[in-house]
């Protein structure tokens, strides 16, 4: 089954497929003359013998896989397509652990407990603290002298405050996250010199700090999400292992994400001078929706058909991995016109960058849109005349669309 549009040997699970070409103009190709699409993966991922997978790039499509659990399941093998190439299977299992990993009604049962950390009343509970966070950032930042990176400098250190504020992670422990994090979800990239054991201790180490901080917790309580959700414990409702693999998906699921956004999103506007004229003067309450779409940090997730089923006209057999593309999705013209203009504006935006709708929506959504909002109002505030001093280099990964290095200056 091959594809006029696709090169031999093309596979969306490159990590180097995404380097310098967002949005990937094959994509495009694949929305428009097949939209569901099998792509035989070159390289055999150990464990696995059924390599391959159905890219599935359009809006509609990506969005009724995410909502029909029953026929596409997350757990039949972890979400995220090519995890890490030589990964066992008895990691995998572990994996099974993590709340993305999870089916109905496992998953149910589990989301149910950890919503109660997330409701609007705690999120808002954090931004009075958030804002003086990212003010401070950007006055640090401010006091740089010359060309800065703004993903360390900036970028970085709000996701990672708080996700520490809503864990209740005290001060002096707060790095650990971001150092263990990054260990996680680097693998693909040399620079990072991550081997899969280095990922692997690092997962460890975070299951082993949460599981320590609850039975603390249990000792003494308070007002914050692990021991909302010890309790749950406590009512035999949340594993403890469970609650340690909720905390590592937390480190990964808001960090990175959130970060990258922030990243892609200052690109956006510096590259877009109209844009951060027009944020800077009117500040659109629709701009955080728009950096996510225009970035989609997390460019796709897997699920696994759990019967024979059809799909954009294919005949998916029970069993074969899908993999939907956010990022695809993202720049559908079906859906959005004029996709690939960046448009704090947009309205209505049903952008797919925190999933398609299912079960698995994003937990942290409203989370990750007040810090967006809160760096670039601290940003337009503080460093008006920002401006580029390089192009970013881009992670090499074929799943986080992420930024390593963005070098500004605010002269
Ligand atoms: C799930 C994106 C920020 C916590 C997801 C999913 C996506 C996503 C695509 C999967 C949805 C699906 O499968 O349908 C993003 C982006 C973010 C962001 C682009 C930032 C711009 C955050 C933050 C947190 C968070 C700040 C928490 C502090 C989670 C969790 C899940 C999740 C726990 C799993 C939910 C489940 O399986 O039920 N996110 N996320 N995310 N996100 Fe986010």
């Amino acid at each position: 089954m091959t594809c006029p549009a696709l090169p031999d040997g093309f596979d969306l699970t490159d990590p180097d497929m995404l380097q310098q070409r967002v949005p990937l103009p094959e994509f495009a190709e694949l929305r428009r003359t097949e939209p569901v699409h099998w792509i035989a993966q070159s390289d055999n991922v150990a464990g696995f013998q059924d390599e391959g997978y159905w890219a599935v790039t359009r809006h509609e499509d990506v969005k009724f896989v995410s909502t029909h659990p029953e026929l596409f399941s997350s757990m039949l093998n972890t979400a995220i397509i090519r995890f890490n190439e030589h990964i066992e299977r008895d990691a995998i299992d572990a994996q099974r652990l993590i709340i993305l990993n999870m089916d109905p009604p496992e998953h149910t049962r589990v989301r149910q407990i950890v919503q109660r950390g997330f409701t609007p009343r705690s999120i808002r509970a954090l931004e009075d603290t958030l804002r003086a966070r990212a003010q401070g950032i950007v006055q640090n930042a401010l006091a740089q002298e010359g060309s800065f990176d703004f993903v360390t400098q900036v970028a970085c250190e709000l996701p990672l405050q708080a996700i520490a504020e809503l864990i209740g992670i005290p001060q002096e422990d707060r790095l650990k996250i971001f150092e263990w994090s990054n260990r996680m979800i680097s693998y693909d990239d040399p620079e990072y010199a991550i081997t899969e054991e280095v990922g692997q201790e690092a997962a460890m180490e975070v299951i082993a700090y949460a599981m320590n901080m609850a039975a603390d917790r249990k000792k003494c309580p308070a007002k914050d999400i692990v021991t909302t959700l010890v309790a749950a414990e406590n009512e035999g409702n949340l594993g403890s292992d469970e609650f340690g693999m909720f905390v590592l998906a937390l480190a990964v699921a808001g960090n990175e994400t959130t970060r990258n956004a922030i990243s892609h999103g200052m690109h956006a506007f510096l590259t877009h001078p109209d844009q951060w004229e027009l944020f800077k003067r009117e500040r659109p309450a629709t701009t955080a929706e728009e950096i996510v779409r225009w970035a989609t940090p997390v460019v796709s997730f897997q699920r696994t058909a759990t019967q024979d089923t059809e799909l954009g006209g294919k005949k998916i057999k029970q069993g074969d991995r899908v993999g939907i593309f956010y990022s695809s999705a993202n720049h559908d013209p079906d859906v959005f016109e004029n996709p690939d203009t960046f448009d704090i504006t947009r309205d209505p935006n049903p952008h797919l960058g925190f999933g398609g709708g299912g079960p698995h929506f994003c937990l942290g959504k409203s989370l990750a849109v007040m810090e967006i909002n809160l760096i670039f109002n601290a940003i337009a505030d503080a460093m008006p005349g920002l401006h580029l001093t390089g192009d970013p280099r881009r992670l090499r990964s074929a799943w986080i669309n992420g930024v390593k290095e963005l070098q500004v200056s605010v002269g």
